[in-house]
């Protein structure tokens, strides 16, 4: 049995409350729907500056009538401390029917304003966002006492460091706004323990992809934004080349990553930061052709050749992970490649997109 497999049996025999910030978006609705699905109790918090109602909707209709009396929703912004504060607690029924307020007990940080070419162009809100915001949600899970607190960390941490694979204590010098900020994140995190002994383990995630990740939108990641494009019929631009490479990682594995980490009670893993991919590497000229040989196993054609562009600034060449040190300490197994995470995901694209039209 794997320890994956292990926690979500130990969460369904004693269910525990969860605190998920950026519930509407993409990583943060997959986390719910599983957290819930494993009748686990969940405060989450989102200002929908990116993420969308229809996300929780679609997860509602996943999830039991039951299981979703368990979600609370707060809709708030990270950049207000008492947004932050109230986050931290969840309200249940006691057994006298009077509602109680329950400290949460496990927080997973994963609001925050992504994209590295938004954070060039923004660089002052995607700032107060990803470090004031969260500074508060930090501070705020410290005073409330929570059992563990993980949040999501970057792969665009490691910069301007070239070689492959990346291994988590060797990293460059940050190549955009984004990067400032997660990295910033990390050393917060550091200092939180070093100053009030408040344990926390970052996920630095690389590429991750799957259903209910935007395909719309100026900062659409390259999955989504290709798929719905072949879908709609329109064009596809590769900036650079097509040699540029990344570590495509299905959600399946960031949400084991997440609750592996959470649960976690083995010393010598806390206060480190873990990377999360797949370990393997994809070039765009590859993807490419995976998404249109998924989508012509769906019954959707698309033969046009991509456009080549130039190269984006703030863009890294080349990034694959090691990810041994997850592997070694939190138990992480991940379960599906680029290939099998794109067949699984290919039918919500398919099925979302054609609803929009
Ligand atoms: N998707 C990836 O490949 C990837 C890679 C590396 C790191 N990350 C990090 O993972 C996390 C989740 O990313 P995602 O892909 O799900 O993005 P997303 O944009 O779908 O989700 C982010 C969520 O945070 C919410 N949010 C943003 N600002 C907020 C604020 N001020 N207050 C409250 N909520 C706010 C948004 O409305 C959205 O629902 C982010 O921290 C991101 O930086 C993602």
């Amino acid at each position: 049995m794997t320890r994956y497999s292990e926690i979500k049996q130990s969460l369904l025999l004693q269910p525990k409350t969860w605190l998920i910030t950026g519930v509407a978006g993409f990583i943060g609705s997959n986390l719910l729907e599983t957290l819930l699905k494993l009748n686990q109790s969940v405060v989450g918090l989102d200002n929908f500056s990116t993420g969308h109602q229809k996300n929780l909707d679609e997860v509602k209709a996943l999830v039991t009538p039951e299981q979703w009396s368990n979600f609370q929703f707060i809709e708030g912004d990270i950049r207000d401390m008492e947004a932050c504060r109230n986050a931290m607690t969840h309200l249940s029924l006691g057994d006298d029917t009077t509602s109680k307020k329950r400290r949460v007990d496990y927080v997973l940080h994963q609001a925050a304003l992504g994209s590295v070419p938004r954070s060039i162009n923004d660089p002052t809100t995607t700032n107060d966002v990803n470090i004031s915001g969260f500074l508060n949600i930090l501070i705020a899970a410290r005073d409330a006492e929570v059992k563990s607190f993980t949040y999501a960390a970057s792969s665009s941490t490691y910069g301007s460091h070239e070689a492959l694979p990346k291994k988590e204590d060797i990293i460059g010098s940050p190549l955009s706004p984004y990067a400032v900020t997660k990295y910033v994140n990390e050393l917060y995190a550091d200092v939180f323990f070093k100053t009030y002994n408040f344990n926390s383990i970052g996920l630095r995630y690389f590429n991750v992809f799957g259903k209910r990740q935007d395909p719309d939108g100026a900062y659409a990641a390259v999955i989504p934004k290709w798929t719905a494009e072949m879908i709609r019929g329109g064009k596809i631009e590769i900036n650079g080349d097509g040699d540029t490479s990344r570590d495509f990682c299905f959600i399946a594995n960031a949400v084991q990553a997440n609750l592996l980490a959470a649960t976690n009670t083995l010393e010598e893993s806390f206060n480190n930061v873990y990377n999360v991919a797949y370990g393997g590497r994809t070039s765009l000229n590859q993807l490419f052709s995976i998404i249109q040989a998924t989508l012509k196993g769906n019954g959707v054609h698309y033969s046009p050749p991509p456009i080549y562009k130039d190269f984006r600034p703030g863009d890294v060449r080349h990034s694959q992970a090691d990810i041994s040190k997850a592997k070694t300490l939190l138990g992480y197994m991940p379960e599906n490649d680029i290939t099998s995470g794109i067949e699984l995901a290919m039918p919500w694209y398919i099925k979302s997109l054609n609803r929009k039209k």
